[in-house]
């Protein structure tokens, strides 16, 4: 799948696309069975919630399925990022975060590269974000929030949260969200299961509580230009594969087996 004209500007102007019914229902089950597996694992790699201990994100998800290190490599999403950034990506991570019915905790403001840059060492904002939904995603079930345009006033301030749930983060404090959204606004990132979104590294996001009784599961794969890899190594390999070499998409398989 290629891009068109018009997504390619809004990833550079906006800092996100959102491309609707690019995977088949088929895929979308075959994947959520796999999601199904990996939740119910004993591993280090799920990580739960603060309040209820259910699995906010399952991390690591290529090292540990086959389908899902394949989902990397699909055309509709693999190319979208080569068009992007070039064609020598690595994964950095994968995971599901799933965000429960009625459970499902926030995700405070922030972005990625304050993480991928305060605790990997990874010298520049070249990391895309691309989701693909494995739910539909609704105005109930803890969309992500975007302020458009964020990524073009460069690395906001950002503090390591370790506090509010339990997965410590570089959040934005809310003067400065409170700035940004002034100026260009917020949008929330919905559409049926099978949608992708793909978000640049310095885009400010986050999403509310899910109190809705849906679940809203999203994979989220963080692929890397080799050249841009990690230079710390404090974080475990599911947090940031170790694994620099591109991805290889002749050797994608169909996820419909
Ligand atoms: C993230 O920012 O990585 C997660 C946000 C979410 O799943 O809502
Ligand atoms: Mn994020």
């Amino acid at each position: 799948m290629k891009l068109n004209k018009s997504q390619l500007k809004k990833i550079d102007e906006l800092g996100y696309v959102i491309i609707p019914s690019c995977f088949s229902n088929e895929e979308i089950k075959n994947l959520r069975d796999a999601m199904t597996l990996a939740f119910n694992e004993k591993n280090e790699a799920n990580l739960v919630e603060k309040s209820s201990g259910v699995v906010r994100t399952a991390m690591g998800l290529h090292l540990r399925s086959k389908i899902f290190d394949d989902l990397t490599r699909h055309p509709n999403f693999f190319e979208p990022a080569c068009q992007i950034r070039g064609h020598n990506l690595y994964i950095q991570q994968t995971k599901i975060n799933v965000k429960a019915a009625f459970t499902g905790e926030v995700w405070q403001w922030h972005y990625d590269f304050a993480t991928h840059y305060g605790e990997d060492g990874s010298p520049k904002p070249m990391a895309l974000n691309l989701h693909v939904f494995l739910d539909d995603v609704t105005e109930f079930n803890g969309p992500l929030f975007f302020i458009p345009k964020s990524h073009k006033y460069g690395s906001a301030p950002s503090k390591l949260d370790t506090v509010t749930t339990n997965y410590p983060l570089w959040v934005v404090d809310q003067q400065n969200v409170k700035a940004l959204v002034k100026e260009n606004g917020i949008i929330s990132a919905r559409g049926n299961a099978g949608t992708v979104v793909i978000f640049v590294d310095n885009l400010v996001h986050g999403s509310a509580h899910n109190m809705s009784p849906f679940d809203r599961a999203i994979f989220s794969a963080i692929l890397n230009p080799c050249d841009n890899a990690q230079t710390k190594f404090a974080r475990p390999e599911y947090k940031h594969g170790r694994d620099f070499k591109p991805i290889n998409p002749s050797s994608y398989k169909s996820l419909l087996m």
